[in-house]
C-alpha cells in the first residue's frame, strides 16, 4: 500500500507566516478577496483563524469569530487546486466542532446566494437559511443579496 493514503488533512492555528500562502488562494477563488490586512486584524483581534495542511501543502483555511453563545464563520476557503477532495467539509466539521467547544449554541454564517458549491456544502451538513442581507456583497455587476445561515450546536 502507498504511503500516500496514510497522509490526513492536519489543522491548525493561522500564523502570520501563513499570509503569503492564504492570500494567493484568497486572490485566485474570489473577485473580492480578503486582503493580508483583512487577515492580519483578524488574527490581530483574536479571532479563531486555521489552517488546514495536508502532505505540507497548506489546502485551505477558516476565520470564526465567537460572541456570546454563538460562533460566525467569516471566511472557509479551499485552494482552487484542492476543492472536491472533501477539504471544505473537514474544515466545516473542524469548525463545528470547535465552536462547540467555545460553548456556542448556533453557528451563523453569510453566502452569496449565487454561490451554489458553498450552499450545497452548508445545507449537507445541516444549514438552514434564516434570513437575506440585501446589497450585503459586491459583485461585478453592482451588490449581491448575502444568504443568512445557522446551524443549532
Ligand atoms: C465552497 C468550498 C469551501 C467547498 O470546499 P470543497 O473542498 O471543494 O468541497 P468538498 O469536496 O468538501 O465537498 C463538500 C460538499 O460541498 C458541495 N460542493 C463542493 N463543490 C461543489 C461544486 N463545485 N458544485 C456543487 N456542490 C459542491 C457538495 O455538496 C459537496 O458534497 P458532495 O461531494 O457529497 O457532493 C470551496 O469550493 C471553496 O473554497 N470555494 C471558493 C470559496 C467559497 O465560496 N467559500 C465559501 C464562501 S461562503
Amino acid at each position: 500500500m502507498s504511503a500516500r493514503w496514510d497522509v490526513q488533512p492536519v489543522a491548525r492555528r493561522m500564523l502570520v507566516q501563513d499570509l503569503p500562502d492564504v492570500v494567493s488562494i484568497e486572490n485566485r477563488i474570489y473577485d473580492f478577496p480578503w486582503t493580508d490586512g483583512n487577515f492580519r486584524d483578524a488574527i490581530g483581534s483574536g479571532y479563531d483563524a486555521a489552517v488546514v495542511e495536508f502532505g505540507g501543502a497548506l489546502v485551505g483555511y477558516r476565520v470564526m469569530m465567537f460572541g456570546p453563545g454563538e460562533a460566525h464563520l467569516l471566511n472557509l476557503s479551499i485552494a482552487a487546486d484542492w476543492q472536491r477532495r472533501g477539504f471544505g467539509r473537514h474544515l466545516l466539521l473542524a469548525s463545528i466542532h470547535d465552536a462547540r467547544r467555545a460553548d456556542a449554541q448556533t453557528l451563523f454564517l453569510e453566502v452569496r446566494p449565487s454561490n451554489a458549491a458553498g450552499i450545497s456544502l452548508y445545507e449537507g451538513i445541516g444549514f438552514k437559511r434564516i434570513g437575506v442581507r440585501k446589497g450585503y456583497y459586491p459583485a461585478l455587476g453592482g451588490r449581491e443579496d448575502a444568504w443568512v445561515m445557522s446551524l443549532p450546536l
